[in-house]
């Protein structure tokens, strides 16, 4: 069986998502998490966009092994050099140029000529080659390329060094035929195609982002770029776990395999959704919270005799065991320490002992902890992002006769700010106080709330979307009193917008 090399782009394309942003600890355990998954590659990010890319590319090159680490650069000499420079240390180090190459990219984007496009890129390959021992090139736009223009620029790279040739539908605009028919058509109209590897890196557009990446792999691609839960640039890339399933589970169809251990998918699912503070759908394939129930008699009849009557894998395969009671209340620090490394959480020993306090504050008023709220229960304690406030204390007043008036104690660099306010219900008394207490401007986009698992004493959890200078910020909290779940995914929000905008 032929292996297909998977590069994860979550923390680069993925972190494109609006609203995704992750701190350098956040995409630090997300890269942690994909090297243990088994991924060929982690696109680790952007550098010359912003010093937080570039540091954070910086970080997993020097600490995440057994992998590549690779960086994106268009074809200019300043963005290869912070490529190279913030990758050097990775065990494996790939730099990955693009230029788009479409005529309507190269006329109203780039507003140049094709001759000086391929130059560009020919430069900027021989230029990155000189630097590192692989270089990946992606004409950008490339199914909405013109086919003989595509195959000579491709031909030119490959000459100037580079090894891995990435066809992206950048706006997500092929058709699963067309799509496997390009790259045959690349395979035969590129005489040298021989010396690299073709790499396809799709979206979702169209919901057809799997069906193209299947379609090009039977047609001779080679690697396949993706994300976690799919998340990318508007309706995201093509998604890891639906890829390395599709491969698994029609095997008989497709016969190629990954080096993803499979058991290993929902972890990592969960833990990008909490640290990114994105829920993820319920019916979403493989990782939705309806992947592998079965709501009709029928089918629960069915199941219940046979289970591949109507399930074409298992949980388990995914590492869905979860939801089954693993800790309660005398559980040692041991058993939880033990259980977090199997949920792929890494913490330090200072944030191990935070998180199993907050672990017996949950334990003492939920009677069982389950997989979901330890998943939860370390990325809402701990914080992807630094704490600039602290909710220290809160109080509300509500009732059906009464306006509801919340009073909060934010704790700021050892200052504390104490602010009351009213509202339109008790939630919006809390986030007018708490508005109030740090002085920001913000604008509530969306506010959910959900039980993390079932039964009455289930921990809420709240995810706020706020809006502050124009950037679209997430936050997420939780807590088994829906009130206090709501004033902390208000702070964590906050807590966000201040880490990533640098303010
Ligand atoms: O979608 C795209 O074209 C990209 C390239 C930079 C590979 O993300
Ligand atoms: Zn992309």
């Amino acid at each position: 069986m032929e292996k297909i090399t998977v590069l994860d782009t979550t923390l680069r394309d993925g972190e494109q998502s609006p609203g995704a942003s992750m701190s350098i600890e956040g995409k630090y355990e997300i890269a942690v998490q994909l090297a243990r998954m088994g991924v060929d590659v982690i696109e680790a990010g952007f550098p010359v966009s912003s010093p937080h890319q570039f540091q954070a590319c910086e970080l997993i090159s020097q600490k995440v092994k057994g992998v590549t680490i690779a960086a994106l650069a268009r074809c200019v000499e300043k963005d290869i050099d912070d490529a190279y420079q913030s990758t050097r240390n990775a065990e494996n180090q790939r730099l990955h140029t693009f230029i788009a190459t479409s005529p309507i990219h190269m006329k109203y984007k780039l507003q140049m000529e094709p001759d000086d496009v391929i130059d560009m890129a020919v430069k900027a390959v021989k230029y990155a080659r000189n630097l590192a021992p692989e270089v990946e090139f992606s004409p950008e736009d490339g199914t909405r390329s013109e086919l003989a223009f595509l195959c000579r620029i491709l031909e030119k790279v490959i000459d100037a060094g580079a090894t891995i040739l990435n066809i992206p539908d950048t706006v997500g605009y092929a058709i699963p035929d067309e799509f496997g028919a390009l790259i045959k058509a690349i395979r035969e109209g590129v005489p040298n195609i021989d010396k690299a590897v073709i790499s396809v890196h799709c979206h979702n557009d169209l919901g057809v982002a799997l069906a193209n990446s299947l379609a090009a792999i039977q047609a001779g691609a080679r690697q396949v770029e993706v994300t976690i839960n799919g998340i990318g640039e508007r309706a995201g890339n093509a998604a890891l776990e639906e890829l390395v399933m599709a491969l698994s589970v029609r095997n008989d169809f497709l016969p190629y395999t990954t080096g993803i251990d499979s058991t290993q998918i929902y972890n990592t699912s969960r833990l990008l959704s909490n640290i990114i503070a994105f829920p993820i759908p319920r019916n979403k394939p493989i990782i939705g919270d309806n992947a592998f129930a079965h709501e009709a008699g029928i089918h629960q009849d069915g199941v219940l005799k046979h289970r591949s009557t109507y399930e074409i894998m298992t949980p388990e395969a995914v590492g869905r065991d979860s939801n089954k009671l693993v800790l309660g209340r005398h559980s040692g620090m041991h058993g939880f320490s033990k259980r977090l490394t199997e949920l792929g959480l890494t913490l330090d020993k200072d944030d191990l002992k935070k998180a199993y306090q907050r672990f017996l504050q949950i334990a003492d008023r939920k009677k069982e902890v389950f997989d979901e709220d330890l998943f939860v229960i370390v990325s809402d304690e701990l914080g992807h992002e630094s704490q600039t406030y602290i909710l220290d204390y809160f109080n509300i007043q509500s009732g059906n006769l009464s306006v509801p008036t919340a009073t909060v104690r934010i704790k700021k660099a050892e200052k504390l700010f104490e602010e009351a306010a009213t509202g339109d219900g008790p939630v919006d008394a809390i986030f007018n106080a708490i508005d109030r207490a740090v002085g920001i401007k913000t604008t509530l986009l969306e506010y959910t709330v959900q039980a993390v698992t079932p039964g009455r004493g289930a921990l809420g959890e709240v995810a706020v979307t706020l809006k502050i200078d124009e950037k679209k910020i997430i936050g997420r909290g939780s807590s088994t009193d829906i009130l206090e779940a709501s004033a902390k995914a208000y702070v964590s929000a906050l807590n966000r917008y201040k880490a990533v905008a640098n303010v």
